[in-house]
């Protein structure tokens, strides 16, 4: 019989992956096979989703809202979206320029492919999400790499973005806080930085401020929304996923200049239709309803990074610096002489503790590891207790 081979488009090569996960699976398996895996490699919180949450979606189903809603999501969840952002951004925005998305990925990923042609060039946070990344190259546009710098807790230098900046750049990808270092740029870069932009009007802006709600120390979130002349170059990417622990809901929005919006809401009926409805009335509750799970959240979150941050520190070869936000830690582990990959393997399956290589977002993250705190004090002990001892007996 004759052999079919199908084959797929070639830009699929270029199609990257997302380390956490293959970690996780991984670290899924050595457990099967009866080895104790502490894993702080996972992005998600480990709280549950607030239950009354959880309760308007169930209480949704049970009212029958169980078909497709408009595309953009249901108009009373973009009001709350609005109402949130004036809120906790002190901006007022239309909550037509809303679009609800079935969560963060799906705004970077049209975001991305709206301006990656071939021929063009996109600047994304280097160590930074991997997936930034892995779509630029997928539509064929050349990924302009921004270094981050761990002497200045993560951040861009304003000066080097903007020298990076060419006739051929189309969309500048910003991240604060930031996956993988936790990192906050400081508002002097970004003034500077956004500055610099009015020499650059045809370039738009993707602002993924997914952790926008996770801040030690009293910092308040800087968001890009705060400068208001950028609103008609703006992308801002965020969801629900970390803030209200809910990454498994697949619950996103994304806040689009007025020329973009019809563009996404187009991409959405041919991707995806809607969200599906029972996660948007949950939406809902988030946002309109206490907001002090997400307080309580944070205020273990701060405890646990005191604590991976003293603890890590302690290591010989590991250099932690406090990060501003997020739920990650990213240690320089130079001194060790391993290098990123050697480290991840090493802690998985000498230590039975799950971590991720720097490398796994992006060539500037070689020397680094990221530990997510998304795990208990007890089990932060005792990881780090693990890698220490097998550390020592190398
Ligand atoms: C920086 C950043 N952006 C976007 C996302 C995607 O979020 P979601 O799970 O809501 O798609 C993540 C998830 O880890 C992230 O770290």
């Amino acid at each position: 019989m004759e052999k079919i081979l199908v084959t797929p488009i070639l830009a699929l090569n270029q199609l990257g992956t997302e380390s956490a996960f293959e970690v996780l699976a991984r670290a899924n398996m050595l457990m099967k096979q009866g080895q104790e895996i502490i894993n702080l490699g996972i992005g998600q919180p480990d709280f549950r989703t607030p239950h009354h949450i959880v309760e308007a979606a169930i209480k949704a189903l049970r009212d029958g809202h169980h078909g497709y809603t408009a595309a953009n999501g249901l108009q009373e969840l973009r009001e709350a979206v609005s109402e949130d952002i004036k809120t906790y951004r002190g901006v007022t925005i239309d909550p037509d320029l809303v679009m609800i998305v079935p969560g963060g990925k799906v705004t970077m990923y049209f975001a991305i492919m709206m301006f990656g042609e071939k021929g063009s060039e996109i600047l994304y946070p280097n160590p930074g999400f991997p997936i930034y990344e892995s779509l630029i190259r997928f539509f064929g546009a050349t990924p302009i790499p921004m270094p981050l710098y761990e002497n200045t807790g993560y951040a861009f230098d304003a000066d080097e973005v903007l020298s990076l900046i060419t006739k051929k750049s189309r969309l500048l990808i910003l991240n604060s806080p930031s996956n993988p270092t936790g990192g906050i740029v400081p508002k002097k870069q970004i003034d500077k930085l956004i500055n610099g932009l009015s020499s650059f009007p045809n370039l738009c802006i993707l602002s993924d401020e997914i952790y926008s709600r996770m801040l030690y120390d009293g910092k308040k979130h800087i968001s890009l929304l705060q400068y208001e002349h950028l609103h008609d170059r703006l992308i801002i990417l965020d969801g629900w996923s970390k803030t209200f622990s809910m990454t498994g809901w697949r619950l996103g929005y994304g806040i689009w200049p007025k020329n973009l919006i019809d563009h996404a809401n187009r991409l959405a009926i041919n991707c995806h239709s809607c969200v599906n409805t029972a996660s948007q009335f949950a939406g809902i509750a988030a946002l309109k309803g206490s907001q002090i799970p997400v307080s309580k959240m944070m205020g273990e979150f701060e405890k646990r990074r005191k604590l991976i941050v003293r603890e890590l520190n302690q290591i010989p070869g590991l250099k932690c610096p406090n990060p501003g936000g997020a739920f990650y830690v990213f240690p320089n582990i130079k001194d060790t002489g391993f290098t990123s990959a050697e480290f991840q393997d090493m802690c998985l399956t000498q230590a039975g503790v799950a971590t991720i290589a720097g490398t796994s977002f992006g060539h500037l993250g070689e020397g680094y590891m990221r530990f997510s705190y998304a795990n208990s004090t007890q089990n932060i002990v005792k990881a780090i207790e693990k890698i220490k001892n097998l550390l020592k007996s190398l």
